[in-house]
């Protein structure tokens, strides 16, 4: 039997993304600043194989940079910004991942950290992601690594075997206790519509924790919580700190 992998009741999903720009220092800040105790982000990697917090393939929606991301090298990549529309936040730099680990650290902010592949980079992805991790992230704060890509989750293991991961799904698969304990994952992490509540009861009663995303309604949240859901991925953590009276 495993042991949840626990992280908060509220994780503000890609930062406070809801206000800031997504997977931005500022949307990471921001988060902190409002009371949220953990953050999720979404990592890939440059042509030159460093790590960086940006959710999409291509850099069109979130930078004033074009093309696939991990067809630009990390230099070219440090001259982006990331504002993804967001009129007040027009100097945000795309971050390396460890910058960001190093404002969570200085924040003292627990972290869902998304491996976030290009198709066909999996491996280069994980290996990467998890160097960064292994030299840099504080042992006292929560981590769990997260991935849709089972390959991603089986190098992370491999690689970082320390390293709580989930299994990140949309709907729960017909295998997922045998896949959760291939990859030796502590939680399934998927989307908060499509669970219902004997998935719920199953998924926590084999010990795993379970968390849903994206879900910006207080009163959907405490749905879920009632449920035995851990927590929930929001956008919007402000508001639904004070919804959930946490
Ligand atoms: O990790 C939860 C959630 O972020 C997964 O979906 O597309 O927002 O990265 P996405
Ligand atoms: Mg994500």
């Amino acid at each position: 039997m495993t042991e949840p992998a626990l992280l908060a009741k509220v994780i503000a999903h890609r930062g406070a993304s809801g206000v800031a720009p997504e997977n931005t220092l500022a949307a990471i800040s921001l988060a902190a600043s409002v009371g949220a105790k953990c953050v999720e982000i979404d990592a890939s990697i440059s042509s030159d194989n460093i790590p960086f917090v940006h959710h999409d393939d291509g850099l069109e929606r979130c930078t004033n940079g074009s093309g696939y991301l991990c067809a630009h090298t990390a230099a070219e990549l440090d001259a982006l910004t990331a504002s993804a529309g967001k009129a007040d936040f027009e100097n945000e730099p795309l971050p390396r991942l460890s910058a960001m680990v190093s404002l969570l650290s200085s924040l003292q902010i627990g972290l869902n950290l998304e491996i976030k592949p290009t198709p066909g980079l999996e491996e280069p992805t994980a290996i990467a992601v998890c160097d960064v991790i292994r030299d840099s992230w504080p042992m006292d704060l929560p981590l769990v690594l997260s991935s849709f890509s089972r390959e991603a989750l089986a190098v992370a293991r491999d690689s970082l075997p320390g390293a709580a991961r989930a299994l990140l799904v949309c709907a729960v698969p017909t295998d997922w206790h045998h896949q959760t304990q291939l990859l030796q994952c502590r939680n399934l992490h998927m989307a908060a519509p499509l669970l219902d509540e004997q998935q719920a009861k199953d998924i926590t009663d084999a010990g795993l924790g379970l968390y849903c995303f994206t879900v910006n309604q207080p009163d959907e949240a405490a749905r879920l919580l009632a449920m035995g859901v851990h927590g929930v991925f929001t956008d919007y953590p402000e508001e639904m700190l004070i919804g959930l009276g946490s």
